[in-house]
């Protein structure tokens, strides 16, 4: 129950307001020690000062030289029933969705199905570094059962929702508002706070929402003040004129779902990428946050999200995979990807802005920093043990980095799951690659 872990660390100390400063946030240590006791994170210190915690003798230690360990990956937008139809060919959003996601997302009707999906899915986020994420589930109540059960086996801190939607979708993924309204409340009752399980409310995003699907999402805010809410926002031109063309009584996307108060500091809005000035401000103003999905942007040709208008503006962000749009469950392809998205409008992404996303920023942008996202005494202990090279090029580039900035930017550049040796989930090990000298 109680490890002391030596190995190189990496973190954010506290949230950083602006991100120019991100670096400035930032904890190095090339030689330390951490200890974790029932969970939680006892101190970080360098392994020369380990005597300033003399019961460290206590723990039971793990020698991890050369490896690096970080917070685990927080991915702040993903699809459970989309894994099995990652990267599929040829269309955009809404053609897309009727092609290949309304197929897909039927199949987890069967509850048996589901669960065997679910185990599947957590297991892909976990081999990849991520240990929470906050997730869309399918319409039926039971795959987003399946979805926390799996969770809750694990000890992971994660977030989900029954998707609703009662227009434009296949028959048998259409509800009643009625319905969902009360299977949504059902699995609040079960789920919300459960251990280290949380409920997003998930209309799926305006043009599958009648108004009174809308009503019954604020209706379940009001009644569960601290769900959180998640949905989709400007991501794609065709998605927009439908907007304006079904919601004519408000004056854009955003504003559809502000009338119905489902923006705030609980509320995160995947993709973002076309907005109006007024949007913008209407997410700062409510403290909304945005999960930019880079791999899922250039996969769909939704366009290129702009984090320079999102600093302006003062809103948060985190990281999104958004499988099956996005084409990885790794954060660290996502980062890359997030890079090159920028560079295309001349931002060069820090390195230290770009896991401050993947990490606390998370956190930050899901109101979940007070628990996960670094390595501060009391926050709880999800990490990842990371191997900087693993292929021939890997070790070549990395062989001659200079500092650790660089080599988190190679490691961000080159790496993928393969770079993730081990992933631990509250205080104990759920996932390891190959062997591991302890
Ligand atoms: N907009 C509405 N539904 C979806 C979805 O499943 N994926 C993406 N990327 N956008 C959406
Ligand atoms: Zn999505």
């Amino acid at each position: 129950m109680r490890y002391a872990i030596r190995a190189s660390f990496f973190d954010f100390t506290s949230r950083v307001d602006d991100v120019t400063f991100a670096s400035q946030h930032a904890r190095y240590i090339e030689d330390g020690l951490l200890l974790i006791n029932q969970g939680k994170i006892d101190a970080l210190f360098e392994w020369q000062n380990r005597d300033q915690s003399p019961q460290w003798h206590d723990y039971t230690l793990y020698d991890l030289r050369g490896k690096l360990i970080m917070p685990g990956f927080i991915d702040t937008h993903i699809h459970f029933p989309q894994i099995g139809m990652v990267g599929s060919w040829g269309e955009q959003l809404l053609e897309w969705l009727e092609e290949y996601t309304f197929p897909a997302e039927s199949e987890y009707q069967n509850t048996a199905f589901a669960e065997q999906m679910a185990s599947t899915f957590l297991e892909q986020c976990l081999e990849n570094g991520t240990t929470s994420a906050l997730i869309f589930g399918s319409v039926h109540p039971g795959a987003t059962e399946a979805l926390f059960a799996a969770a809750e086996q694990r000890e992971m801190r994660i977030i989900a929702g029954k998707v609703m939607m009662d227009r434009f979708v296949p028959e048998a993924l259409c509800e009643e508002v009625s319905e969902s309204y009360q299977q949504t409340k059902q699995l609040i009752e079960r789920w919300h706070n459960k251990g280290r399980l949380h409920y997003a409310l998930t209309p799926r995003f305006a043009p599958t929402s009648t108004p009174a699907l809308l009503s019954a999402v604020s209706q379940l805010k009001r009644e569960y003040p601290d769900v959180w809410i998640q949905t989709h926002l400007s991501e794609n031109p065709q998605e927009i004129a439908w907007v304006n063309e079904l919601f004519p009584e408000h004056h854009n996307y955003l504003a559809v779902y502000h009338h119905y108060a489902l923006t705030g500091p609980k509320s995160v809005f995947a993709h973002c990428l076309h907005l109006e000035e007024s949007e913008w401000q209407c997410l700062a103003e409510t403290e909304s946050s945005i999960s930019f999905c880079p791999t899922s942007n250039l996969f769909l040709g939704s366009g290129l999200f702009n984090l320079r208008k999102a600093h302006q503006h003062k809103v948060n962000i985190g990281m999104g995979t958004d499988i099956g749009a996005g084409t990885s469950f790794s954060i660290l392809r996502t980062l890359s990807e997030a890079y090159k998205v920028q560079q295309l409008q001349h931002y060069s992404l820090t390195v230290a802005e770009a896991y401050y996303h993947a990490t606390l920023g998370g956190a930050v942008s899901l109101s979940l920093d007070d628990k996960i996202g670094s390595f501060m005494p009391g926050k709880e202990a999800d990490f990842i043990v990371i191997d900087f090279a693993v292929t021939p090029l890997q070790t070549l580039r990395q062989s001659r980095c200079r500092d650790i900035w660089e080599r988190l930017f190679v490691l961000m550049t080159l790496g993928d799951e393969r770079n993730i040796r081990q992933t631990w989930v509250n205080g104990r090990c759920a996932f390891q690659r190959h062997e591991m000298h302890a």
